[in-house]
Parts: structure tokens; C-alpha cells; sequence
């Protein structure tokens, strides 16, 4: 059967994008990612006849054809989109999400004093939406992460595989040129729970999102 016939009617929410924390009404604590990755995820999904819905951090991308989006801003606005969205038959979680947040967002503005040297800010652990969706009780059929790298990228994507219960991650290393955020082009290292791995491109990102969605029609459970 062809990804299209596997996937045609399905419902597929993927997140994309950073999120950011609030510190004060002015700033916020972001990460880099411009969500290219996660929307041509999206974009391949809707094509091949997937209802997707997109839940997107703060990016300036138009929305793909055909797919329902959802912004917000924070990781727990976030967490609370993508679980809304359950029942899904599959969740790909392309959003590179704050690991921590302001413990609470000023109300006003936070001014420097005359003769401040240092700043110190309380940051709280934000809730991991993907490990969440892969323990739900209603849990979709597949669940995809995906993993930012700088070293040991083998190591940690089949650690994150296996502390969150995935079926799939896609690796890929950052911090190298012609890959990882702001790029148009990237590699991915997908490793699936089976012990199963592929690497897919380097290829422009609307590619790998088609190469990616043809592995999680393949290993769609019936
Ligand atoms: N993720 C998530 N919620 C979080 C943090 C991460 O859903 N609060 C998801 C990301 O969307 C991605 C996967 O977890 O699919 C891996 O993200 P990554 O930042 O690489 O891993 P972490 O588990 O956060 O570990 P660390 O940042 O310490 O490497
Ligand atoms: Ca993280």
C-alpha cells in the first residue's frame, strides 16, 4: 500500500516551532527553530490525504494548504493544544520546546538598578508533551519525536527513544552549517523502536518531510 492510501483520512496533529516563556511584558526566553521542519511535515501530511492539525509556536510561515493550525505561544499553552487534539491516530512532535520556563512572568517591566552587576531568574521544568501523548490513555497509534543534537546524536535520540516510549525519533545535529535550524536543507537519523534506523537526505526539508511520512505510513500498526 502507498503512504497516501495509509494515511488518507487519518488524523495527524503536529507540533512545530519554538515556544516562548515570558519574563516581563518586553522579553521572553526563546529557542531557535523556525518551524520549516515541522510545517513541510505538516504540508507532506495534508497532501497525502491526512486531516492534520498544526499546533505552531510564535513563526512567521504561512499556514500549508488544507492544514487546520493552532498557535500559541508557551510550552504549556502548547502541551494544552496538543492533548485537546487527542483522540489522533498519529503525533509527530516537530516543536523544539522550552525545557524550562520563568518560574512566573513579571507584570511590568523588570528595571535595572544603578550599580546592578548580575540578574538572576528562577526557571521551572515545563511538562514534556511528547512523553505525555505516548503515556496517554488514549494514545495515538504512532508517536514521532524528534531530537536536536550537538555530540553523541546515536546516544541521546536512542535514549529519548526509549525514555518516552516513541516509536520513532529523527535525529539531527545542530550547531554544524547547512543543517539543523534556520536551514532550508537538513539530515535526519530516524531510529524506530525495533532497533530499526534510516538516514534521510541531506535533502531540502519539504523532501525529508515526504521521506519521513512514507517510514510512519510503513510503520503505521494496523
Ligand atoms: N519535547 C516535548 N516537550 C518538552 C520538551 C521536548 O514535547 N517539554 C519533545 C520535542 O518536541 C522533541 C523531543 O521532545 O520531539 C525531543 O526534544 P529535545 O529537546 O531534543 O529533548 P529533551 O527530551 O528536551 O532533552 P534535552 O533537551 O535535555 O536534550
Ligand atoms: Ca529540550
Amino acid at each position: 500500500m502507498s503512504a497516501s492510501e495509509r494515511l488518507r483520512g487519518l488524523r495527524i496533529v503536529v507540533s512545530a516551532g519554538p515556544t516562548y516563556e515570558d519574563i516581563d511584558p518586553v522579553r521572553f526566553i526563546g529557542n531557535r527553530s523556525s518551524g520549516k521542519m515541522g510545517f513541510a511535515v505538516a504540508q507532506s501530511a495534508a497532501r497525502l490525504g491526512a486531516q492534520v492539525v498544526l499546533v505552531a509556536g510564535p513563526v512567521s510561515l504561512p499556514t500549508p494548504d488544507g492544514v487546520t493550525r493552532i498557535d500559541v505561544r508557551s510550552a504549556a499553552q502548547m502541551h494544552e493544544a496538543v492533548l485537546a487534539q487527542l483522540p489522533a491516530d498519529i503525533y509527530i512532535g516537530a516543536a523544539a520546546v522550552a525545557d524550562f520556563a520563568p518560574a512566573q512572568a513579571a507584570s511590568n517591566k523588570i528595571k535595572k538598578t544603578a550599580g546592578q552587576d548580575t540578574l538572576n531568574l528562577m526557571l521551572v521544568r515545563t511538562r514534556d508533551i511528547l512523553a505525555d501523548i505516548a503515556s496517554h490513555a488514549q494514545r495515538p497509534r504512532l508517536v514521532v519525536g524528534f531530537a536536536a543534537e550537538t555530540d553523541h546524536v546515536e546516544a541521546y535520540a536512542r535514549g529519548k527513544l526509549q525514555n518516552k516510549r516513541l516509536d520513532l525519533i529523527a535525529a539531527n545535529r545542530v550547531g554544524v552549517s547547512g543543517s539543523g535550524f534556520e536551514s532550508d536543507d537538513n539530515t535526519l537519523a530516524v531510529y524506530a523502536a525495533d532497533g530499526d534506523s534510516r538516514v534521510l537526505g541531506p535533502a531540502p526539508k519539504t523532501a525529508l518531510a515526504d521521506d519521513l511520512l512514507e517510514l510512519i505510513a510503513a510503520r503505521l500498526p494496523a
